[in-house]
């Protein structure tokens, strides 16, 4: 009976650790955007109980806020133990060039990662022989959200293209629908952008903008802007005062007929509201955009002098396992970024992304981080701010390329 004991208890200790100390993680995912995370932080402290854990949030959608506190404890000396932070430019043309992060490449080698994750998400983490940081998702940034009652009730169908959606757009307003678009505040219009943007140059000079291939003050791309404005203004008046959350809230609520978001708007739809894919909301790519698949991916790296180096690789390695990427995601309303995740734990929705993800072209976002540095993407804002205050293309056009020379973007 000792024995049995005994033997019973040494198996329930190689499956929990000793290991003791503190883990800080810091993120945008607060509120409404907690679940998921929240999944992984039980998971951990499931395997590592001595642990003490802490979920350090900032507020702000797409972490307008998160980066500037980021970025105040980085330059302080203060480093969290382990950020959010986008794949790709995000990360790379910030904290890798700047030294501040560890080269990760030697986990992917332990953990068998580099046959895991698709070649091109690894391409985007590496930077001078390094990986540097470990992805936890893939979301979409080019989809439009609907309501399938409030579209048979208004009989009309999910526009494909933005020719179509401008024509649908007008006769909803026929029918009393002040706003057919719901939008929100001055990051979700940039988000708009992006997918107008990809609609409107096609995928090949959409790449091109961030290779400094196309500039922007090219005719093609200022023509962008002609239609950005002729969405815009299918939108609310009040999209300043909304946040993503609450945009979305308008479609479901049956006042707006379409939103333009990522794909975390199915994890609100589903995880907070409780609605079915398919039945409480529809999707399909944004309009134009059909066969491509704009992505971004959430990862968490190690930056270098951090109080909590073991429990912050403990933690990289579960984020990056099969175990961590099918508890997170499903909850996300993202995809695991390893390729061998247990589909049947995902819903309708997150099925289609998954296939969608293997046939469709790829681009990336560049409101979350893929495709461009922060110094490009931060003052991408004063772009915006100068179309909508003048409504001039040409003059939106020539700030966006002022910007990308400032930066030399795509050299
Ligand atoms: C994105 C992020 C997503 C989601 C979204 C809204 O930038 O990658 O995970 O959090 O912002 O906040």
């Amino acid at each position: 009976m000792r024995k049995w004991l005994l033997a019973l208890a040494a198996t329930a200790l190689a499956s929990v650790s000793l290991a003791q100390g503190k883990l800080e993680i810091f993120s945008w995912w607060a509120g409404d955007e907690g679940p998921a995370l929240q999944a992984l932080l039980d998971l951990y402290k499931k395997k590592y109980p001595n642990v003490e854990v802490v979920n350090a949030t900032v507020t702000g959608g797409s972490g307008v806020n998160a980066r500037a506190v980021l970025k105040t404890r980085m330059l302080g000396g203060d480093p969290p133990d382990s950020f959010q932070v986008h794949a790709g430019q995000e990360l790379i043309g910030t904290w890798v060039v700047a030294g501040r992060m560890e080269d990760l490449s030697s986990l992917y080698k332990s953990e068998g990662w580099l046959t895991k994750f698709p070649k091109g998400l690894i391409d985007l983490l590496s930077y001078n022989g390094g990986i540097w940081s470990v992805p936890v998702n893939i979301h979409r940034s080019n989809v439009m959200w609907y309501n399938p009652a409030k579209l048979r009730e208004w009989g009309v169908q999910p526009p494909k293209t933005w020719a179509e959606f401008l024509t649908t757009c007008a006769t909803l307003k026929g029918k009393g629908v002040e706003a057919p678009l719901a939008l929100g505040e001055a990051w979700t219009q940039q988000h708009l952008w992006e997918s107008v943007a990809l609609g409107v140059l096609g995928p090949d000079s959409y790449a091109n903008l961030w290779n400094g291939k196309l500039k922007f003050n090219d005719p093609k791309a200022v023509a962008v802007w002609d239609t950005f404005g002729k969405v815009l203004d299918c939108a609310n008046k009040d999209a300043s005062g909304l946040s993503w959350q609450q945009a979305t809230d308008r479609v479901v609520q049956g006042q707006s007929a379409f939103n333009i978001m990522g794909d975390w708007a199915a994890g609100y739809m589903v995880t907070t509201l409780k609605l079915k894919p398919g039945e409480g909301f529809g999707w399909a790519p944004s309009p134009s955009t059909g066969g491509t698949f704009m992505m971004l991916s959430d990862s968490f790296g190690l930056p270098k002098g951090v109080k909590n180096r073991t429990q912050v690789l403990n933690w990289l390695k579960l984020l990056g396992s099969k175990e961590g990427q099918d508890a997170f995601n499903p909850l996300k309303g993202s995809i695991a970024a390893r390729t061998d995740s247990d589909l049947s734990k995902y819903n309708a929705y997150l099925q289609s992304a998954a296939r969608d993800w293997k046939s469709n072209k790829i681009v990336g976002s560049l409101v979350h981080g893929a495709v461009a540095p922060e110094s490009f993407s931060s003052q991408f804002g004063t772009v915006m701010e100068i179309y909508l205050s003048s409504k001039n293309a040409r003059a939106a056009a020539n700030a966006a390329q002022a910007i990308a020379d400032q930066v030399r973007l795509g050299r």
